[in-house]
Protein backbone atom coordinates (compact mmCIF):
# COMPACT_ATOMS: atom_id res chain seq x y z
CA UNK A 1 0.00 0.00 0.00
CA UNK A 2 1.15 3.01 -0.76
CA UNK A 3 2.29 6.18 1.55
CA UNK A 4 -0.69 7.99 -0.03
CA UNK A 5 -3.34 5.13 0.13
CA UNK A 6 -2.50 4.97 4.03
CA UNK A 7 -3.08 8.74 4.36
CA UNK A 8 -6.44 8.35 2.47
CA UNK A 9 -7.57 5.15 4.58
CA UNK A 10 -6.68 7.12 7.62
CA UNK A 11 -8.52 9.93 7.03
CA UNK A 12 -11.53 8.13 5.97
CA UNK A 13 -11.62 5.83 9.35
CA UNK A 14 -11.15 9.36 11.09
CA UNK A 15 -14.44 10.95 9.32
CA UNK A 16 -16.47 7.93 9.81
CA UNK A 17 -15.86 7.90 13.51
CA UNK A 18 -16.55 11.57 13.69
CA UNK A 19 -19.49 11.02 12.55
CA UNK A 20 -20.26 7.94 14.10
CA UNK A 21 -19.68 10.22 17.20
CA UNK A 22 -21.81 13.08 16.06
CA UNK A 23 -24.69 10.84 15.51
CA UNK A 24 -24.15 9.98 19.47
CA UNK A 25 -24.30 13.10 20.38
CA UNK A 26 -27.27 14.56 18.04
CA UNK A 27 -29.45 11.39 18.40
CA UNK A 28 -31.38 10.05 15.25
CA UNK A 29 -32.87 11.96 12.79
CA UNK A 30 -36.56 11.00 11.55
CA UNK A 31 -37.97 12.73 8.20
CA UNK A 32 -41.50 13.61 9.69
CA UNK A 33 -44.01 12.07 6.93
CA UNK A 34 -41.09 10.09 5.34
CA UNK A 35 -41.38 10.48 1.66
CA UNK A 36 -45.13 12.65 2.32
CA UNK A 37 -42.71 15.22 3.91
CA UNK A 38 -44.71 17.80 6.45
CA UNK A 39 -48.28 17.79 4.36
CA UNK A 40 -51.76 17.09 5.01
CA UNK A 41 -51.82 13.97 4.06
CA UNK A 42 -54.16 11.62 5.76
CA UNK A 43 -53.14 9.96 8.92
CA UNK A 44 -49.99 12.07 8.91
CA UNK A 45 -50.73 12.41 13.05
CA UNK A 46 -50.27 8.75 12.99
CA UNK A 47 -46.74 9.04 11.49
CA UNK A 48 -45.44 8.77 15.06
CA UNK A 49 -46.89 5.28 15.77
CA UNK A 50 -44.50 2.95 16.33
CA UNK A 51 -41.13 5.21 16.45
CA UNK A 52 -39.55 5.06 19.89
CA UNK A 53 -38.54 8.84 19.88
CA UNK A 54 -35.33 9.88 22.62
CA UNK A 55 -35.03 13.42 23.73
CA UNK A 56 -32.22 14.74 21.46
CA UNK A 57 -33.49 13.15 18.57
CA UNK A 58 -33.98 15.32 15.72
CA UNK A 59 -36.97 15.84 13.38
CA UNK A 60 -36.82 17.17 9.93
CA UNK A 61 -39.76 18.69 8.63
CA UNK A 62 -39.61 19.14 4.47
CA UNK A 63 -42.65 21.23 2.99
CA UNK A 64 -43.34 23.70 0.49
CA UNK A 65 -43.39 27.05 2.66
CA UNK A 66 -45.53 29.05 0.75
CA UNK A 67 -48.61 26.45 1.79
CA UNK A 68 -47.72 25.97 5.30
CA UNK A 69 -45.65 26.28 8.47
CA UNK A 70 -44.78 24.51 11.42
CA UNK A 71 -45.81 25.84 14.64
CA UNK A 72 -44.13 24.14 17.81
CA UNK A 73 -46.69 24.61 20.73
CA UNK A 74 -45.42 25.55 24.13
CA UNK A 75 -47.10 26.06 27.09
CA UNK A 76 -48.41 29.51 28.76
CA UNK A 77 -49.55 26.98 31.78
CA UNK A 78 -48.56 22.84 31.08
CA UNK A 79 -52.54 22.62 32.14
CA UNK A 80 -53.50 24.29 28.40
CA UNK A 81 -51.16 22.52 26.12
CA UNK A 82 -53.26 20.00 25.63
CA UNK A 83 -56.02 21.93 25.33
CA UNK A 84 -54.25 23.58 22.21
CA UNK A 85 -53.28 21.38 21.03
CA UNK A 86 -56.71 18.97 20.82
CA UNK A 87 -58.40 22.36 19.69
CA UNK A 88 -55.96 23.90 17.78
CA UNK A 89 -56.63 27.09 19.58
CA UNK A 90 -53.40 29.09 19.59
CA UNK A 91 -54.22 30.82 22.23
CA UNK A 92 -53.65 27.89 24.79
CA UNK A 93 -50.50 28.42 24.26
CA UNK A 94 -46.88 30.07 22.99
CA UNK A 95 -45.87 29.47 19.30
CA UNK A 96 -42.74 29.08 17.31
CA UNK A 97 -42.82 29.33 13.96
CA UNK A 98 -40.41 27.70 11.29
CA UNK A 99 -40.87 28.67 8.41
CA UNK A 100 -38.03 27.21 5.87
CA UNK A 101 -39.70 24.27 4.39
CA UNK A 102 -36.48 22.44 5.53
CA UNK A 103 -36.79 22.82 9.39
CA UNK A 104 -34.70 20.95 12.07
CA UNK A 105 -35.99 20.66 15.66
CA UNK A 106 -34.93 19.01 18.43
CA UNK A 107 -36.82 16.92 20.48
CA UNK A 108 -37.39 18.09 24.22
CA UNK A 109 -38.07 15.30 26.66
CA UNK A 110 -41.64 14.72 26.99
CA UNK A 111 -44.22 16.06 24.56
CA UNK A 112 -43.66 17.82 22.16
CA UNK A 113 -46.46 19.47 19.82
CA UNK A 114 -46.56 20.58 16.45
CA UNK A 115 -49.09 22.26 14.40
CA UNK A 116 -49.80 23.74 10.86
CA UNK A 117 -49.75 26.79 10.51
CA UNK A 118 -53.47 27.90 10.45
CA UNK A 119 -56.71 26.63 12.26
CA UNK A 120 -58.12 25.25 9.12
CA UNK A 121 -55.76 22.55 8.18
CA UNK A 122 -54.67 22.18 11.92
CA UNK A 123 -58.10 20.98 12.99
CA UNK A 124 -58.45 18.41 9.96
CA UNK A 125 -55.70 16.82 11.54
CA UNK A 126 -52.51 18.29 10.09
CA UNK A 127 -50.42 17.72 13.62
CA UNK A 128 -48.36 16.03 15.19
CA UNK A 129 -47.25 14.78 19.40
CA UNK A 130 -44.60 13.06 19.79
CA UNK A 131 -43.04 11.78 23.26
CA UNK A 132 -39.65 11.82 23.99
CA UNK A 133 -38.32 9.84 26.86
CA UNK A 134 -35.17 7.97 27.44
CA UNK A 135 -35.08 4.35 27.27
CA UNK A 136 -35.36 4.00 30.89
CA UNK A 137 -38.94 5.92 31.17
CA UNK A 138 -40.31 4.82 27.74
CA UNK A 139 -43.54 3.61 29.79
CA UNK A 140 -44.05 7.50 30.82
CA UNK A 141 -45.05 8.38 26.97
CA UNK A 142 -48.80 7.43 26.54
C1 LIG B 1 -39.29 30.22 2.85
O1 LIG B 1 -38.00 29.78 3.23
C2 LIG B 1 -36.95 30.63 2.80
C3 LIG B 1 -35.65 30.01 3.23
O2 LIG B 1 -35.63 28.64 3.04
C4 LIG B 1 -37.12 32.01 3.41
O3 LIG B 1 -36.12 32.86 2.93
C5 LIG B 1 -38.49 32.57 3.09
O4 LIG B 1 -38.69 33.78 3.79
C6 LIG B 1 -39.57 31.58 3.47
N1 LIG B 1 -40.86 32.05 3.03
C7 LIG B 1 -41.90 32.16 3.84
C8 LIG B 1 -43.17 32.57 3.19
O5 LIG B 1 -41.85 31.92 5.04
Amino acid sequence: MSYKNALVIGFSLILVALSLQCQEIHGKEFLVGDEKGWSPYPGISDWPNGKNFTPGDVLIFKYDNTSTKVWQADFILPEYLKDCYETCETYFCAITEFNSGNDRVELREGENYFLSSGYDTCIKGFKLKICAEFDSKRKNCV
